[in-house]
């Protein structure tokens, strides 16, 4: 696949095709005019267009040292390298989002080092301190603030930790070096199709992930999905699995699972078993703000079967995503008029009113970057 600039999609994202502006261009015809709808899609796919900066650090004999910025380019690995071999590769997910003011501000990125660090114990590589992710996080974004488009596209930063140390060897023992590479890509949405509802094909056979990376963003997680996903697309045309071993529901390959209605908002209680997602964390607390009442607790396909209200994903990349539809293998139910739920709009509106710098960030969760 052709990687393309990071300048050039911004640019296109910034002509008056995409976001938020409603506006006119005259068409090839003398006279013709042409209405251009707000479009999400003008953004090359999500993650597909490399920021030009990237900010790397690594450790020598398992001490960390200072992380530097250079141009996006291929990385140094032995391929003797314990994550190529061993699987010791975890990441995270974030976003600076621009603001109508036009400033940069980062989104809970606290909360993302924490989870990182979390994956690199579970992972046994050099923990990364939170300083030095923190700093490298800031300082990819303010590298990259030319190519951070406007709402509703984001500068997506990603954080890269892997296993490093050149030992085939090492199969059954920790790697005692690694890499922290802090990437970043201007993107707009996730889910292709702009706003559109999700169908989710419910999978209660298969597991997500290994009961002892539930709640690890570890590579291998990813892969172990693929197969339920892709399945789920050819078979049901489902976008996404949620994985429900044993009839629980935890959550998708990619975004955590909230059922909604007028009065509440109810997900799975933290356990050891899924992602502890930082919009999931958010949309609970505005869900509390605005008068809901929050549920947090076992979720059965039982009451999925029966549920008579609105479903979404919450995410990084997926915002707060409304769900239309559940299968059930043979079995579909239709969530209201299968379209995004209005709860589900309004969390997301409150949401990206904060981030967009839009509302009182009275949780102190945004911090504004400079270059
Ligand atoms: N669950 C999984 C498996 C994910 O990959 C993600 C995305 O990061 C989430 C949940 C949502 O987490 P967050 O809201 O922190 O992005
Ligand atoms: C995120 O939302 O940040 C994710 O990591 C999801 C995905 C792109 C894997």
């Amino acid at each position: 696949m052709a990687v393309r600039s990071a300048a050039a999609a911004v640019a296109a994202s910034n002509d008056g095709q995409h976001g938020t502006q409603h506006g006119t261009q005259h068409g090839a015809e003398e006279g013709e005019i042409v209405t251009t709808q707000p479009d999400t899609t003008a953004l090359p796919a999500f993650g597909t267009v490399p920021a030009p900066v990237m900010v790397v650090a690594q450790t020598t004999d398992g001490v960390w040292g200072p992380a530097r910025a250079q141009p996006v380019d291929e990385l140094r690995i032995h391929p003797f390298a314990h994550a190529l071999h061993y699987g010791t590769a975890g990441f995270e997910g974030l976003k600076a989002h621009r603001g109508v003011d036009g400033v940069v501000r980062l989104f809970r990125h606290d909360r993302n080092i924490e989870r990182l660090r979390r994956t690199a114990q579970l992972l046994h590589l050099p923990l990364p301190p939170a300083e030095l992710v923190d700093a490298a996080i800031r300082e990819v974004v303010a590298a990259n603030l030319d190519v951070t488009p406007p709402a509703p596209g984001a500068l997506y930063v990603r954080p890269l930790l892997l296993g490093t140390e050149p030992n085939i060897g090492a199969a059954a023992a920790p790697s005692s070096d690694a890499l922290l590479a802090v990437l970043a890509s201007p993107v707009g949405d996730y889910f292709s199709g702009g706003g559109r509802a999700l169908t989710l094909l419910i999978e209660t056979d298969r597991p997500r992930t290994t009961p002892q990376f539930g709640e690890a963003k570890a590579g291998a997680n990813y892969a172990q999905a693929l197969t339920p996903t892709l399945e789920a697309r050819a078979r049901y045309g489902a976008d996404q699995v949620l994985f429900a071993p044993d009839g629980e529901v935890q959550e998708t390959g990619a975004a955590n699972f909230l059922l909604l209605d007028d009065d509440r908002v109810v997900t799975r209680a933290l356990d050891s078993t899924f992602l502890h997602g930082v919009t999931r964390d958010a949309v609970l607390t505005l869900a509390r703000d605005l008068g809901y009442r929050v549920e947090e607790r076992t979720v059965t396909v039982d009451e999925l079967r029966t549920w008579d209200g609105e479903a979404a994903l919450s995410g990084t990349a997926a915002v707060l995503a409304g769900v239309g539809r559940l299968v059930f293998g043979d079995d579909t139910v239709t969530l209201g008029d299968g379209g995004v739920g209005p709860t589900t709009t309004r969390l997301r509106d409150a949401l990206q009113a904060i981030q967009r710098g839009e509302a009182a960030d009275v949780h102190g969760w945004t911090e504004p970057v400079n270059g």
